[in-house]
C-alpha cells in the first residue's frame, strides 16, 4: 500500500488548511505558491491517485515559466519520473516518484542536483523514504465531496510566514 499522507505536524511546524472547491481554486493556490518559492524549496505532494497534485505542480510551474515570458506543457512525470524546466535561472524538478521501486534509484534520476539550487516538487514523496529532505513544504490533497482540501505543513522556519501568506491571499480570492 503506498503511503499517501505525511508524518504527523510535529512542534515548530505551521500548518493550515485550504478548501479548493474546484479544479481552479488548484490552479489559484499553484499561482499564490508560485510567487513565494525559488532555489532549494523542496515541495512534497502528498494525496491518493487523482487527488490533484499533478494540477498543482503544473499550476506552480506554469506561473513560474509565464514570469519569464515563456509558455510549455507540463506533463505528468508519471513515466519519465522526473521533468525539468527552466524558469529564467531557477532550475525547477517535478518529479512523480510512483514507480520508483528503491530509494536507491534517487541517485540515478539526480535529484540531488535539484536540491542544490533548483525548485523540487514531488508527487508521491513517500518514496523517498529517510532521502526526503526534512526542510520542507507539505502539501496533502484530500477528495472533500466534488473537490479538495490542501492541508499546508512547513516543516522548517522558513515556511512559517509564507504558509500563513499563502491562505491569506486564497481567502481574499474567495470573497
Ligand atoms: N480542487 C479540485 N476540485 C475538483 N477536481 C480537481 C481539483 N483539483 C484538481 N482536480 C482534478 O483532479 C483530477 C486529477 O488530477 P491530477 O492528475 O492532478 O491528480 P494526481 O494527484 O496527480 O494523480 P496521480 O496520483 O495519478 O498522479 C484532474 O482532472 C483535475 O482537474
Ligand atoms: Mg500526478
Amino acid at each position: 500500500m503506498s503511503r499517501i499522507t505525511p508524518p504527523p505536524t510535529a512542534q515548530n511546524d505551521s500548518a493550515c488548511e485550504i478548501a479548493l472547491v474546484d479544479a481552479l481554486a488548484t490552479d489559484r493556490l499553484g499561482k499564490t505558491l508560485a510567487d513565494m518559492v525559488g532555489q532549494r524549496d523542496v515541495i512534497a505532494l502528498w494525496g491518493d491517485l487523482g487527488a490533484g497534485k499533478t494540477s498543482l505542480a503544473r499550476a506552480i510551474i506554469q506561473t513560474l515559466l509565464a514570469a519569464s515570458g515563456l509558455r510549455e506543457d507540463v506533463p505528468s512525470p508519471t513515466f519519465t519520473l522526473v521533468q525539468t524546466y527552466e524558469a529564467g535561472s531557477l532550475p525547477i524538478w517535478h518529479a512523480d516518484l510512483y514507480r520508483l521501486s528503491d530509494p536507491d534509484e534517487l541517485i540515478e534520476l539526480g535529484l540531488e542536483e535539484a536540491l542544490e539550487g533548483g525548485l523540487l516538487l514531488i508527487e508521491w514523496p513517500d518514496r523517498m523514504a529517510d532521502e526526503l529532505p526534512a526542510e520542507r513544504l507539505d502539501i496533502e490533497l484530500k477528495e472533500v465531496g466534488d473537490g479538495r482540501v490542501a492541508c499546508l505543513t512547513g516543516r522548517g522556519a522558513s515556511w512559517e510566514d509564507r504558509i500563513n501568506r499563502a491562505q491569506e491571499k486564497m481567502l481574499q480570492n474567495d470573497t
